[in-house]
């Protein structure tokens, strides 16, 4: 009779285990049983960047990487870009239900009276370089709240808790701007609170001296599209990061810092901007199949194609597509839209790409659109962040409260050498060191 187990033979004793299958699943440390003597430790799993391990039970998001299926606490992503904005798709992700009119109208309140930043962090943020680059500030500042809101250590504290989750979410966009009036030498913009959030944020980029800043409606909600679309993507690099520090109960500035600089590599969040340096070099579209040749030979990645859980296509890429006609609408054709539509139909098509299951992912094509709504590339992955820091913190959140959750620490298994000989200095050879 069939039942949710699996039994296995270790074939060095000869010995039988049976072992629990739960969703789908093996515990680890069931396996820890199988040893060949008692001062065997036991078997363990080995899985280099996560491949199989699944780290959590988690009820924030799903996704079916063949079906190309991405869900918010059970809603189909095309949906809640269709009918929601980011603040509410926050309260979605955060809470676990959309809020009804009451509740999202104070929890905008509460946002909204979270933007200003401290004085003494504006004037943190004064003392980098002028061409620092925006993500570098917008780590070191979320880190740097930690010391303005010492209070936040109190994470097991609901109440505590919820107030940094708002403060995080409220001055993300006046720390991205910031970063942004620094690298340009204009003066800092304060958060204006009768504005939309992504409304407000545009302001605190662009306002120069008019009175009174008018974001373009259409692309302030194409912004907020982007926004829902970035908001959450279940155990990624940079989610993994933010669990992975917060278990060690380090405060939510800390732990979200650690997220962001995740983000910022050119294989995560920092792909948006590669992207966009790869169209700069490609040219024109005639270069197209030249560069794509290159790739195929092992010379660089197209950056903006492939996913780790996606291997039909990425649903947010296709949603992105129609943000792109709505923006271009008002600002005109990106001139590299050209470039990169062509790379996507020809790369669609050649076995190398097909054969991997590489298909355009969300940052293949956000860059062209933020590039053509005004951004600078270098602003590409800040705009990431600010959205994703809502799914980190609701994943860190669902963290604390999980009973079966502990310090995050990995096994290894050890490769290197036992008991050596010390070697004093004045024997010591010139050798190949390790990591040079
Ligand atoms: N261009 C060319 N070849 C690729 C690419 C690419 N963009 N992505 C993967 N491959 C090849 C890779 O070389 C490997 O080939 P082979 O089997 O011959 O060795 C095969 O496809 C499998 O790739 P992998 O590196 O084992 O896949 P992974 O799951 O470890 O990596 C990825 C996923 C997203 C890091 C990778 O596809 C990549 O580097 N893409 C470019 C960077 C990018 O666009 N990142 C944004 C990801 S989506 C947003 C986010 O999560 O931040």
């Amino acid at each position: 009779m069939a039942s949710d187990t699996l039994t296995i033979t270790d074939n060095r004793t000869n010995l039988t285990y049976t072992i629990p299958i739960e969703d789908g699943t093996v515990r680890s440390m069931d396996l820890r049983k199988i040893r060949t003597s008692d001062e065997d430790f036991g078997l363990m799993m080995y899985d280099p960047a996560f491949m199989n391990t699944a780290s959590c039970r988690s009820s924030i998001t799903y996704i079916d990487g063949d079906r190309g299926i991405l869900e918010y606490r059970g809603y189909p992503i095309e949906e809640l870009a269709e009918r929601c904005t980011f603040l509410e798709v926050a309260y979605l992700l955060l809470f676990g239900e959309l809020p009804n009119e009451a509740e999202l109208k104070n929890w905008v309140h509460e946002i909204t009276h979270h933007t200003m930043l401290h004085e003494t962090t504006k004037q943190f943020m004064e003392g980098f370089r002028h061409d620092a680059h925006p993500m570098a500030m917008l780590v070191s500042t979320a880190a740097a709240l930690s010391a303005v809101y010492p209070e936040a250590k109190d994470v097991h504290n609901p109440a505590t808790r919820l107030h940094q989750i708002k403060r995080l979410i409220g001055k993300m966009p006046t720390i991205a701007a910031m970063s942004y009036r620094h690298s340009v030498g204009f003066p800092y913009v304060y958060p204006d609170n009768d504005l939309s959030y992504t409304g407000n944020f545009m302001n605190m980029l662009w306002k120069m001296v008019e009175p009174k800043y008018a974001a373009n409606p259409v692309l302030a909600r194409a912004l907020d599209v982007l926004f829902i679309l970035h908001a959450d993507h279940e155990q990624n690099c940079s989610t993994n990061t933010m669990r992975s520090v917060g278990s060690s109960l380090a405060d939510p500035y800390l732990s979200v810092a650690a997220a962001a600089a995740a983000l910022s590599g050119s294989l995560h969040g920092g792909a948006n901007e590669e992207v966009l340096k790869m169209l700069d070099e490609i040219g024109t579209k005639d270069n197209v199949p030249a560069y794509i040749r290159k790739v195929k030979e092992g010379h660089g990645k197209l950056m903006g194609f492939g996913h780790r859980v996606y291997k039909n296509f990425d649903p947010r890429a296709k949603i992105i597509k129609k943000v792109a006609d709505e923006v271009f609408q008002v600002t005109g054709n990106n001139p590299k839209l050209e470039i990169a539509l062509e790379l996507e139909k020809i790369a669609l098509q050649d076995e190398y790409f097909v054969k991997r299951k590489l298909y355009p992912n969300v940052d293949f094509y956000s860059g062209i659109i933020y590039q053509a709504v005004g951004f600078r590339p270098e602003l590409f992955t800040v705009l990431f962040a600010i959205p994703r820091t809502v799914g980190w913190l609701a994943q860190w959140q669902e963290l604390l409260m999980d009973s079966e959750q502990k310090i995050a620490r990995p096994r290894q298994i050890y490769t290197g050498q036992r008991r050596r000989q010390f070697v004093p200095m004045e024997e010591r050879e010139p050798a190949v060191l390790a990591g040079a």
